[in-house]
């Protein structure tokens, strides 16, 4: 059995605080999830308050791994796309604390977005990740396909322009084709 469980969030001021903290401190350390450093608590509060509001309309699904009742991880399912793509959903803001990398809490992550993925009907999951300091050998040994890269896509979390790799995975029925 896992060593921390898997659950969607819903907004509460404690969860969206450890929500804020796992941000700023990924943001801090380097990692590529839209936001630039120094990222003030106000601005990653607003960012999850939004996040979560989405996630209440159904539009997205915020998931958390937690070791006892401590986030240690999240990643987001959106689901929420345009008319002609209701086939498709999006893998985003994945990031686990530094002190708990390497448990397998991402991973357990991604397994499981992908089963609500399926639940909701969807047969292609997408996503980007960072040339530089990203986590495309967390993808590839999950099965995504690597499509390419898009050169100077983004600015670094501490300056610097980096390219964006983008994946793909089948799911669900589609997966065999
Ligand atoms: C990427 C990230 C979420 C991985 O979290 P994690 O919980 O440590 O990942 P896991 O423990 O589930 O790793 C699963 C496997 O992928 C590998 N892996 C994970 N992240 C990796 C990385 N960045 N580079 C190389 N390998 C990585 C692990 O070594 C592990 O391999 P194994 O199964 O052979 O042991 C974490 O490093 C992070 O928060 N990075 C900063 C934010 C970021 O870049 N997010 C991705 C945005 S697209």
């Amino acid at each position: 059995m896992l060593p921390f469980a898997i659950k969607p969030i819903e907004d509460a001021p404690e969860i969206r605080s450890a929500l804020a903290a796992l941000l700023i401190e990924t943001v801090t350390s380097g990692g590529s999830v839209s936001f630039m450093h120094p990222l003030s608590p106000e601005d990653a509060d607003a960012f999850w308050q939004d996040s979560l509001a989405a996630a209440a309309r159904g539009e997205r699904i915020v998931l958390g791994a937690f070791d006892r009742n401590r986030l240690i991880s999240t990643v987001t399912l959106q689901l929420k796309l345009p008319p002609n793509q209701p086939h498709r959903a999006e893998i985003a803001k994945m990031m686990t604390h530094l002190a708990d990398r390497g448990r397998g809490a991402a991973a357990a992550l991604l397994r499981a977005a992908e089963r609500l993925a399926i639940a909701h009907g969807r047969t292609l999951l997408v996503l980007d990740t960072a040339e530089e300091d990203g986590a495309a050998p967390l993808y590839e040994k999950q099965g995504y396909q690597f499509s390419g890269i898009i050169p100077d896509y983004a600015l670094k979390p501490h300056g610097g322009l980096t390219g964006t790799m983008i994946y793909w995975k089948r799911i669900g029925a589609a997966a065999a084709t």
